[in-house]
């Protein structure tokens, strides 16, 4: 077996090759995907001694909603093409762990299924060309039990990948096509014209819940964000899919973090691969962590034991990089456990 903290060799085993290559690429030249996993490991630790470490808690608050650990399930689409449990399986493992589930636009299951089994989640919002589908899919959503809304600013447009996987993911996304009888394919696609007036207006259809904005990767763009009332901003660039040569988010979060201060919280996602990525994540301001293939790739192999096998995995060995750096709560992960080499 492969590193519990990363399944992709077990994926690659069962995963027909279009899949896993789906799943594994980057836009261009993947340089951002291999950048993303690079930065993170330019941040040196500077650990602290003797802090008495036996009570390491992982426990702390997302937008209010408390959760077991800063690491959490980042929105990815067609789950069910990786594993016949899909969404439902990740759902299921992460309510289990205690953990924050973000249910992507582009989920293979059933929203009511879904939101059966899942424990705190939030719903990841592309704006479809179709905007009524859009309000609808965050209606139904709210009334299922989302706390937040994560809208993906990232993505005007779908970026052409370099080693394009034969997979075409147009059908597989039947959340969205479940909720309406629109059936005319073009009405699905991304809209282009998504602006900062739609963080008011995700507000509105949804009563009011809490906008995070998925994508930023400059202080400004924060800080517009936070004006325009986003209660959160997620520092990503799609794992690199989207433009290739943008900014791995370990060299942008700080960037982020300090522009917004206590006006907001910061999430980030982006090749983490280990628990000692996630202490640099907190220790540059980040209060959540997310997983986007590392999910994948243990759903694939495993279903959602595997899911579960992973967060539990990330758990042990994020409280032993916390005892070994000498914090014992992710709020006592601060900026100067960590140096530019
Ligand atoms: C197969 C795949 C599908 C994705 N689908 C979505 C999506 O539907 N919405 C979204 O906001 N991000 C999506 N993402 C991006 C992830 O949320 C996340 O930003 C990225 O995977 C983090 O990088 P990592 O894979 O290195 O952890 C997707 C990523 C992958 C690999």
């Amino acid at each position: 077996m492969s590193s519990p903290l990363d399944r992709e060799p077990d994926a690659r085993g069962v995963l027909p090759p279009d899949i896993h290559d789906y799943v594994a690429t980057g836009a261009g030249d993947e340089e951002t995907v291999a950048a993303n996993r690079d930065a993170w490991g330019r941040w040196w630790l500077r650990p602290r001694v003797l802090t008495g470490v036996s009570d390491v808690d992982l426990t702390t608050t997302m937008l209010g909603t408390t959760v077991s650990s800063p690491v959490l399930v980042a929105p990815t689409g067609y789950q069910r093409q990786v594993h016949r449990e899909g969404e439902v399986g990740t759902a299921r493992a992460a309510a289990e762990a205690g953990a924050l589930f973000v249910l992507s636009t582009r989920a293979s299951c059933r929203l009511d299924d879904v939101a059966a089994v899942a424990g705190p989640w939030w719903l990841q919002v592309y704006v479809l060309r179709d905007r009524g589908i859009t309000e609808e899919v965050v209606r139904r959503s709210v009334a299922a039990g989302a706390r937040a809304l994560v809208l993906t600013g990232d993505t005007p447009v779908v970026s052409t990948r370099s080693r394009r996987s034969s997979f075409d993911p147009a059908h597989a996304a039947t959340m969205a096509r479940d909720l309406t009888d629109v059936r005319d394919d073009s009405a699905y696609e991304q809209a282009p014209d998504v602006t900062y007036a739609d963080i008011g207006w995700l507000r509105e259809v949804s009563g009011g819940l809490p906008v995070v904005v998925k994508g930023v990767l400059r202080a400004d763009d924060a800080r517009a964000c936070v004006a325009a009332g986003a209660a959160a901003v997620w520092v990503s660039n799609h794992g690199g899919r989207q433009l290739d040569g943008v900014v791995p988010t370990a060299v942008a979060l700080p960037e982020v973090a300090d522009a917004v201060g206590s006006d907001a919280e910061v999430f980030v996602d982006g090749g983490v691969r280990h628990g000692r990525d996630v202490v640099r994540a907190l220790a540059l301001g980040a209060r959540g962590v997310g997983l986007g293939r590392a999910v994948l790739w243990a759903l694939a192999a495993d279903g959602s034991a595997g899911v579960a096998d992973l967060l539990a995995a990330y758990e042990a060995n994020l409280t032993e990089t916390m005892q070994l750096v000498g914090a014992r709560s992710p709020s006592g992960v601060t900026r100067d456990l960590v140096t530019w080499r």
